[in-house]
């Protein structure tokens, strides 16, 4: 039993993420966990749903409450957030990767995603949310998301889903003792280290079309930087850019 972390186990939700943005506030564990084996209404990046078949994969939403950390600097929780499962599943599988800006990717599919939802007090984050899919079981995906994989998929034999949930868990509770230190830069650099497709030049999509470039860095506010074939250098937000895969 660990007192700073409190899991709430849900058969079926509409979204983890609504549920803890809900009721979080009756709990006062630093970290509130809220697992569903299934969602009616489980969100994606945008307006994506998220697809997962009832029991099969790992849903659940992480809230804490990372008071010192600045707005300005929140894309350090998305980074500790995409290390952690990145960590989590590099344990079951070779060919793990993050990419921008907090997807987790096995070779060039993805495994799974994170939805963050904060809460400001001021220029602080009261509230983070953690909203996290690992396909874990899924045997076949139905609906037209890009490129999904799952463990199953990987490793053809099922994984406990609790298990996941634990070592992404323990993975989390270390890199977020990280932010609340301070260590920014330590994050930042093993993010960096573990980036998808951090090294070498590929296809690009903008709004104004298709180009190849390399990725420079990430930027502490979030932006993705990248250098094109001419030498210039094009900073992008979320949504933005596409990579072509
Ligand atoms: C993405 O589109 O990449 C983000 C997907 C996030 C899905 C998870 S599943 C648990 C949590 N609850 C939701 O409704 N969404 C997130």
């Amino acid at each position: 039993m660990n007192s700073d972390r409190r899991i709430i186990k849900l058969q079926s939700v509409g979204s983890t993420n609504d549920f803890l943005r809900e009721q979080g506030h009756n709990y006062t564990e630093p970290m509130v966990i809220a697992q569903a084996g299934y969602q009616s209404a489980g969100r994606g990046q945008g307006t994506n749903r998220w697809e997962s078949a009832p029991g099969k994969n790992l849903l659940f939403s992480l809230l804490v409450h990372p008071g010192s950390v600045d707005v300005r600097r929140q894309f350090v929780l998305s980074m500790a957030g995409a290390l952690a499962v990145g960590d989590a599943l590099a344990s079951y599988t070779g060919g793990i990767s993050l990419k921008w800006p907090n997807d987790v990717y096995w070779n060039d599919r993805k495994i799974s995603g994170t939805l963050i939802e904060t809460t400001l007090a001021g220029s602080a984050i009261k509230d983070c949310i953690f909203g996290i899919g690992i396909n874990v079981n899924q045997q076949t995906f139905v609906s037209d998301a890009p490129n999904p994989v799952s463990l199953y998929q990987i490793l053809h034999r099922e994984t406990e889903i609790d298990e996941v949930l634990s070592r992404v868990l323990d993975a989390f509770a270390h890199y977020y003792a990280q932010v609340t230190a301070g260590a920014y830069g330590d994050i930042s650099r093993l993010y960096h280290e573990r980036l998808y497709r951090r090294d070498g030049a590929y296809t690009f999509r903008d709004s104004e079309g298709t180009f190849t470039a390399s990725i420079s860095h990430v930027e502490d506010d979030g932006h993705l930087v990248l250098r094109d074939t001419g030498g210039n250098e094009r900073r992008y937000a979320f949504k933005e850019i596409n990579y072509i895969i």
